[in-house]
């Protein structure tokens, strides 16, 4: 099953309400959420109290995407919230796996993202403690940005990895996403695909969602 993620980093920031109902109605069961912290990533967003506010608009599942150093001081804060998968950076953290029990103990799912320069067997150690692995296709930090054609073969990779294993894991991509390479990605093995402007700049972006959910095959 594929799943789609519409990045709220993309939405008109005056309508979040209209913005978010918009990829609802759409046909997006996923939300992600970009929290950035200008010490991680060079960019600032927005936190948990924005997170809270907009749990009231929707029963998406919120993806919560930590780019923030040593996540492990908020992780209760993002629960309170409202996430529903929390997602830190193996590269953000001191200690990835405590991070990971830290967020599995308050019964949440729990991600870990490696940024496009960090080599995925990083995370092959991690991958039965994890929900889901997020592989970055751009730069963590802003939204907009062109997808890094290197990544695609860390997707098959660690997808074959699994695979091999008999670990099942949600496989997340992120960045520089469209109708267009989507295929790419799904073809190696990802099943959870973020795009943000792809999306909520689409005119019909129940198209733009359905062609991603048909790993990029447009069919209305
Ligand atoms: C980048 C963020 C992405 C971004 C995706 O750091 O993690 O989620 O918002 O936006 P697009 O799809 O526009 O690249
Ligand atoms: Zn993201």
């Amino acid at each position: 099953m594929i799943y789609v993620a519409p990045s709220l980093l993309a939405a008109d920031f005056s309508t979040l309400d209209t913005e978010i109902k918009k990829v609802e109605a759409a046909g997006a069961k996923y939300l992600h959420l970009d929290v950035m912290d200008g010490a991680f990533v060079p960019n600032i967003t927005f936190g948990p109290e924005l997170i809270s506010s907009i749990r009231k608009c929707t029963n998406m599942i919120f993806d919560v995407h930590l780019m923030i150093k040593r996540p492990e001081r908020y992780i209760d804060r993002f629960v309170k919230a409202g996430a529903d998968i929390i997602t830190v950076h193996y590269e953000a953290c001191e200690n990835p796996m405590s991070v990971i029990h830290l967020i599995h103990s308050y019964e949440m799912k729990a991600g870990v993202a490696i940024s496009p320069n960090t080599p995925v067997e990083h995370l092959f150690p991690l991958l039965e403690h994890i929900d889901m692995a997020l592989i970055m296709t751009v730069e963590p930090g802003f939204g907009g940005q062109s997808l890094i054609p290197s990544t695609v073969d860390k997707v098959s990779t660690l997808s074959k990895y699994a695979h091999e294993r008999g670990i099942d894991i949600d496989i997340e991509v992120d960045g520089g996403i469209n109708e267009n390479n989507v295929g790419l990605l799904v073809s190696a093995g990802a099943n959870v695909i973020v795009a943000g402007s792809a999306i909520f700049k689409a005119k019909k972006p129940r198209v733009v969602i359905s062609a991603m959910k048909n790993g990029g095959i447009i069919t209305s």
